[in-house]
């Protein structure tokens, strides 16, 4: 059949379940391919709402599988309890739905206090989730780290890795607590982690997921051979990569359209559609640069109006106009086939919206993002809003002025848009 990818647009949270819920209807399997429990979505399940940040959301369908692929970092913890959970509410996840690649690999508790030391230690703070993320990454780069195949690993062994693992952690703690000590630093203290916690740690939790640990690949070839819908679900977002995003207030994955292939193990040459998702304004949680962002009333609307708060820490969400510069940016590099927008119904409220066209930069107009986002000015098209979605099923229903912004967006980008988001139920979808 095909293999179809969504990925994120902007700065994350656009939504990206909305179109995973359409497109998974038809799907054999739906890959989790990068980020780890920073990710955070909001599944309704038999009437109770879940915040879920590792499981992929088609985890609801139990005759999908849903798999966590090799470019994800597992929080072992959050893991499991996302499975007890999910379990409780009546969610089938059993061997035969749900994979974890043996690949995948393992954030631990050390991972986690090293991401609050670094930004403690930072002049120019990322803001990140505190999940041990990056740490987790920065240990698999340095190779060190420890993937699920190694909790089958005989008792030994296991613990002699991890305490390759935990040797930096240790070193730098040792230093940063005899700096606060000393004085420089007014912080809580990190403690010594030991080799046994940490194997204790990762025993406790095999338990609720060893059974899922798998070889992906023979499963994906097989899915490929049968011609089935491989379903990609991406995490984070374009303007957090770590590559492409604005450096180095990003995440540590590669989010885009390839590096999300990359982590969950399919060619870019299999990858029939790419699905962008963004809002029909911009949010943003964590620090970095954001050419469009209001600090003021109406910002403060958008986000009541868009329940902007971050669904990991709760942080209220930085919110701004749409900023089409940075959507058009990601179409080549992401090999965007289509766009679903979210939140037209919100943006509707205000009686005037504004749209980012261009940058005055350098003395110029530009049409691009340079490096130095942050010396960019806006240039705003002015639209009018004041519509109302209430009750309209299909695209032609549509109040004029909505319609139009849909249509400024496919001529500025160059992408059509196929999902339209007109309210938080994931009913509330226009097909277009
Ligand atoms: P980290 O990924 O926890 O290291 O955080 C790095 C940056 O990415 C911070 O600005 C976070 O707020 C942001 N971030 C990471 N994951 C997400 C997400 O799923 N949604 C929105 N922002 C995210």
């Amino acid at each position: 059949m095909a293999t179809k990818m969504i990925v994120g647009l902007q700065y994350g949270d656009e939504g990206k379940g909305r179109a995973v819920h359409y497109e998974a209807k038809n799907a054999s399997i739906v890959i989790r391919a990068t980020g780890g429990s920073n990710a955070g979505h909001t599944v309704v399940a038999n009437g109770k709402k879940y915040a879920m940040h590792l499981l992929p959301s088609a985890i609801i369908r139990p005759d999908v599988l849903s798999m966590i692929g090799p470019g994800v970092v597992a929080d072992l913890k959050i893991l499991s309890e996302e499975i007890a959970q999910m379990r409780e509410a009546g969610i089938k996840i059993e061997k035969d739905n749900f994979a974890i690649s043996e690949r995948t690999h393992i954030t631990l508790p050390h991972h986690k206090q090293l991401d609050r030391l670094y930004e403690m230690l930072k002049e120019n703070k990322v803001g990140t989730t505190g999940r041990g993320v990056g740490t987790t990454y920065e240990e698999k780069a340095r190779r060190t780290n420890l993937r699920m195949c190694d909790l089958f690993q005989e008792e030994e062994k296991l613990k002699h890795k991890i305490t390759e693992n935990l040797k930096v952690y240790n070193v730098l703690v040792a230093e940063a607590n005899f700096l606060i000590e000393d004085g420089v630093y007014h912080e809580q203290k990190f403690p010594i982690i030991t080799t046994e916690e940490e194997y204790e740690y990762c025993m406790q939790y095999k338990e609720n997921i060893q059974a899922f640990i798998t070889d992906t690949h023979p499963i994906i070839d097989q899915a490929i051979e049968n011609n089935a819908l491989i379903l990609i679900e991406g995490a984070q977002s374009f303007w957090l990569d770590n590559d492409h995003g604005d450096y180095p207030m990003t995440t540590s994955s590669n989010p885009n359209a390839s590096g999300t292939a990359s982590g969950a193990g399919v060619g870019p040459t299999l990858i029939n559609e790419v699905i962008g998702v963004m809002k029909a304004y911009t949010s943003r949680v964590g620090n970095g640069p954001f050419i469009t962002e209001l600090e003021d009333e109406t910002g403060n609307l958008i986000r009541e109006w868009g329940h902007e708060y971050g669904t990991t820490t709760g942080r209220p969400r930085r919110t701004g106009w749409l900023d089409l510069v940075m959507i058009k940016h990601t179409k080549n590099t992401s090999g965007l086939t289509s766009l679903c927008v979210n939140h037209l119904d919100t943006i509707g409220k205000l009686s005037q919206i504004q749209v980012c066209v261009g940058y005055q930069y350098k003395g110029k107009t530009i049409q691009h993002v340079p490096i130095d986002k942050e010396n960019c000015k806006p240039i705003y098209q002015t639209l009018k809003g004041g519509w109302t979605t209430e009750g309209v099923t299909t695209f032609e229903q549509l109040p004029k002025e909505a319609r139009d912004y849909i249509y400024l967006i496919e001529k500025y980008t160059g992408v059509p848009v196929k999902y339209i988001g007109v309210g938080a139920d994931e009913k509330r979808t226009i097909i277009k």
